[in-house]
């Protein structure tokens, strides 16, 4: 008896966290909405887990603690479709959408009335049906042909989004849900991300990646990827009373713990689908997920029934496609464009290929390891894709098509503008030309670099006129721009009287500058926008970056050793001091900057770290110091004020000792960084 109610008791409490485990990852996945912290939750995972090892027969398949996969299975079984999961008829233009609708309005003899259309996204993702039996997932199963699609039950229950149970009681007895399964972009950046570190095939595209991952046959390896689900309509209805308009079952699906797109509209006339399309369309890059266009479905379930389906589409519904972003087209030949810094990167020339709206003849390949993983030759026919501003990317070879006469990839040994020797710098991938400001290639890029918005911002002199001023020999460096003069700037192509003037005014215009700017413009090689700042910041004026050591500029936040090399490199050459100097000549001119000397409570202190750390790595005991207004330094020197030595502390050590500089152990840095508010 004692037995009985002890796993009654038991029972009560894993309800009690399925259903509380159930209602958060609701909040999570469907609605983006947390109300716990991801530890809180997973802490009631646990405890569910625990209770359920202790008493298996107490497991039941919509258990939270059921998606991390099960058994291999040796093949998917088969599963018939009772309503068939139709297509939908594609739109590419806007007469086309007009079209759609004027066959409506003839079929539903409504002229002078308008048309209420749900409007969503269509996500580039698979197909899924999802049937509930007293609302608990009981089937999930491809699309296949429409008709007849493969069992994946055990991998969609892997997936978060994916309710294992249906939340209310309002839900029909028999409920087919329909929706997509898709990757994230993030989730498949951090995918591929992985594979690449482990020299592994990379997936071509986030569609690819959701197929490739349900496809699994180990539902273990379906549980690691990270999928989701987003509901957009429903197939076998029993037992039950749905809305009446497509968007209200929706919101009921999303009641009952469904994702469902944030973006969908409910509008009135086509035209304000053509609206919807426009918006949507600026903001697709910056959607989380990748969409290929939009559907447009008749609201009212009873004007959809009126109006039917032909063959294989309903007649109510329709995709406005985006145009493709991926083509196919041949590798003509390979050149190597060399890059501001000297690096020489493979540019894929192609024959011209219509793709994500524009005429694509070139596509990067990066680099050599680029190239070896591509497996790409010249002559060959291969896929390219460009999503939004992307530049165009090689994504993969067909290899069945490889002519007999295609070629290897041949990396020069020279430059090939100034033909200068090629370096292998050991640690990168890239291949850069030794040249510096003898290649006209880096001089050219250089002067764009200079001249750019971001930089000092000369409007009007864009990156063909910056070539053929080169090419001309009217300028050498970013210091001859300011002696450019009306009668050279006449004389260039597509260049007017009128522009020429308006040019040298921009280059007047541009001398009066802010330091981050001019030090940006400068070209230092990693030192971008976020770095100039800084640097400003702590050092105030050129004068000071001139002259500034390792340790200064190591103690700057942001300024790590590589950079701090490249900086102190670029200042110590006299090519790039004199044209400092003539740029400051010519009236290139910016305010000095007060250097920022915050009260803070450790500022004017110099610490260095040595030996190993326990309670708190180097980086973030850096980080700690230098938010109270320290600097912390590499090397020892008489300027440190105190070194904080963990054990293994080497000659660092030795150097503080012999200097009787002050010497501090971690448990001392804790207590001194608790003392100023920072607790460990
Ligand atoms: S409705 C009868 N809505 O696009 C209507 N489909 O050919 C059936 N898709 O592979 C589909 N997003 O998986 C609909 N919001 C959406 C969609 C969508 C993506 C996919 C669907 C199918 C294809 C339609």
């Amino acid at each position: 008896m004692l037995d009985r109610s002890k796993l009654l008791l038991v029972e009560q409490q894993i309800q009690k966290l399925r259903d509380d485990i159930h209602h958060h990852n609701y909040l999570y996945y469907a609605l983006d909405t947390p109300q716990i912290p991801d530890v809180e939750y997973d802490r009631l995972l646990c405890a569910l887990q625990t209770l359920e090892k202790e008493h298996p027969e107490l497991v039941t398949a919509d258990s939270p603690t059921q998606r991390v996969g099960s058994q291999p299975l040796d093949v998917f079984s088969q599963v018939t479709h009772i309503v068939p999961m139709l297509s939908l008829d594609n739109a590419f233009n806007d007469n086309e959408l007009y079209e759609f609708n004027r066959r409506i309005i003839d079929r539903l003899h409504i002229e002078d009335q308008q048309i209420e259309y749900a409007c969503e996204p269509k996500l580039d993702g698979i197909a899924i049906s999802l049937l509930y039996r007293g609302g608990i997932l009981v089937q999930g199963a491809t699309r296949g042909d429409g008709t007849t699609g493969e069992d994946i039950t055990q991998n969609v229950r892997t997936i978060p989004s994916v309710p294992l149970r249906l939340q209310g009681d309002s839900y029909p007895l028999i409920l087919e849900v329909r929706g997509e399964i898709y990757m994230p972009k993030a989730g498949f950046q951090q995918l591929n991300e992985t594979a690449r570190n482990n020299n592994e095939k990379l997936f071509v595209n986030p569609r690819n990646a959701a197929a490739g991952s349900l496809r699994q046959l180990d539902s273990r390896i379906t549980a690691q990827r990270p999928l989701e689900m987003c509901a957009y309509s429903v197939g076998q209805v029993e037992g039950g009373e749905l809305p009446d308009s497509h968007i209200d079952i929706l919101y009921a699906l999303s009641g009952w713990g469904f994702r469902i797109n944030k973006e969908i509209a409910k509008v009135i006339g086509i035209h304000s689908c053509c609206d919807y399309f426009k918006k949507l369309s600026e903001k697709r890059d910056a959607l989380a997920y990748d969409i290929d266009g939009i559907v447009f479905k008749v609201n009212s379930l009873h004007l959809q029934q009126t109006l039917g389906f032909i063959s294989r589409a309903p007649r109510w519904a329709i995709a406005m496609k985006f145009p493709a972003q991926e083509e196919i087209t041949q590798l003509q030949d390979v050149e190597f464009q060399v890059g501001r810094t000297g690096v020489i990167t493979p540019v894929a020339r192609l024959q011209p290929v219509f793709v994500g709206g524009v005429t694509v003849s070139n596509a990067t390949l990066h680099n050599r390891d680029e190239i070896e993983r591509l497996g790409v030759m010249v002559g060959d026919t291969v896929i390219i894709r460009r999503a939004g501003d992307v530049i165009p990317q090689i994504v993969s070879v067909v290899e069945a098509k490889r002519p007999d006469n295609a070629t290897p990839i041949e990396f020069p040994q020279q430059c090939p503008v100034c033909a200068s020797p090629v370096v292998h710098i050991e640690g990168e991938t890239a291949i850069r030309c030794s040249g510096g400001l003898v290649c006209v290639a880096q001089v050219k890029e250089a002067i764009k670099h200079y001249v750019s918005r971001k930089a000092m911002d000369v409007d009007g002199l864009g990156e063909k006129l910056v070539e053929q001023l080169v090419d001309s020999g009217c300028i050498q460096s970013v210091a001859d721009l300011y002696d450019l003069k009306q009668e050279q700037l006449i004389v260039m192509e597509r260049m007017g009287e009128k522009s020429a003037a308006n040019l040298l005014r921009a280059l007047e215009r541009s001398k009066t500058t802010t330091l981050a700017r001019f030090i940006y413009a400068l070209g230092i090689r990693e030192v971008g926008e976020a770095t100039a700042r800084s640097l400003v910041q702590h050092l105030g004026n050129l004068e000071a970056l001139m002259q500034a050591d390792n340790e200064t500029l190591q103690s700057i936040n942001d300024v790590g050793p590589v950079v701090t090399k490249f900086i102190i490199e670029f200042f110590s050459q006299e090519s790039n001091q004199g044209m400092i100097q003539r740029l400051r000549d010519q009236g290139v001119n910016w305010p000095d900057v007060e250097v920022q000397k915050a009260d803070l409570p450790l500022a004017g202190v110099s610490y260095v770290l040595t030996g190993s750390l326990d309670a708190l790595n180097r980086d973030q005991a850096k980080q700690y110091l230098q938010a109270l207004g320290a600097t912390v330094t590499a090397s020892v020197s008489k300027k440190t004020s105190c070194l904080v030595a963990g054990p293994k502390a080497g000659s660092k050590l030795v150097k503080a000792e012999q200097l009787g500089i002050d010497i501090i152990n971690e448990e001392q840095l804790v207590e001194l960084l608790g003392t100023h508010g920072v607790n460990i």
